[in-house]
């Protein structure tokens, strides 16, 4: 899989992809993300990208023709199959949407930033836009670091040991039960003793009623 990802501080992008998954992810050859400065493509002698909106009101807007070029340079060197733009009005991200998504040869994503960008940028290239949930960041750039491990965790041989995604909160919609490790006793409090007893079979059924009772406990809703 390939993401490139367009943004005004791309700086916000970088430590993410250097640790731990998402850097054996790259490592590995499984994705490879290119992350794109949008002031590289002004063809404003200051570098402008943004611009007082039409009609007056608070806040700056990301100007269409950087993002164009940009979008139209990544298109012309190959097919994309998704441009996503990383806004708190669009579909909220869930394990589902992050399944998709994974699915994908090539994507580019668009971090907002300032008050958003120019509506005929949403018009004329976007085809998806994902939220992170109900409540307002700086910019896409966190939100699309958000998605993107969400997504490349899930690409085949990402994972050490395979299943460990699939076992993962929400991705059979049930919260994943308690897990435990060593010490067994930790100040009388003890592990639940199933987990000790090597009955394979049990533990997995224990595991699932306690996936259930977490779920219907804590988030009804997904029922
Ligand atoms: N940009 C700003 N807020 C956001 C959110 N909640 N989700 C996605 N992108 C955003």
């Amino acid at each position: 899989m390939r993401i490139d990802i367009l943004s005004v501080v791309p700086e916000l992008l970088v430590s993410p992809f250097e640790a731990s998954i998402l850097k054996r992810a790259q490592e590995a050859k499984r994705v490879e993300v290119h992350i794109h400065n949008i002031r590289d493509y002004s063809s404003n002698r200051y570098k402008q990208v943004d611009d007082y909106p039409y009609g007056g009101g608070a806040g700056m807007v990301l100007m269409i023709e950087p993002i164009a070029k940009c979008i139209e340079s990544l298109q012309a060197q190959r097919k994309y199959d998704a441009v996503v733009y990383m806004t708190p009005d669009g579909q909220q991200l869930n394990q589902k949407t992050a399944n998709h998504f994974s699915l994908f040869k090539n994507i580019i994503i668009l971090c907002g930033h300032y008050k958003g960008v120019d509506q005929r940028v949403r018009d004329l290239f976007i085809t998806d836009e994902i939220s992170v949930g109900d409540y307002v960041l700086s910019g896409g750039e966190l939100a699309a670091a958000v998605f993107c491990d969400a997504m490349i965790r899930l690409i085949p041989g990402v994972l050490g040991n395979e299943t460990s995604a699939l076992t993962d909160s929400f991705q059979d919609n049930l919260l994943a039960p308690p897990i435990y490790t060593r010490p067994a006793d930790y100040k009388g409090h003890q592990v639940p003793e199933i987990l000790t007893s090597g009955n394979t079979p049990k533990v997995e059924r224990w595991r699932e009623e306690k996936a259930m009772d977490r779920t219907k406990k804590l988030r009804p809703d997904l029922f």
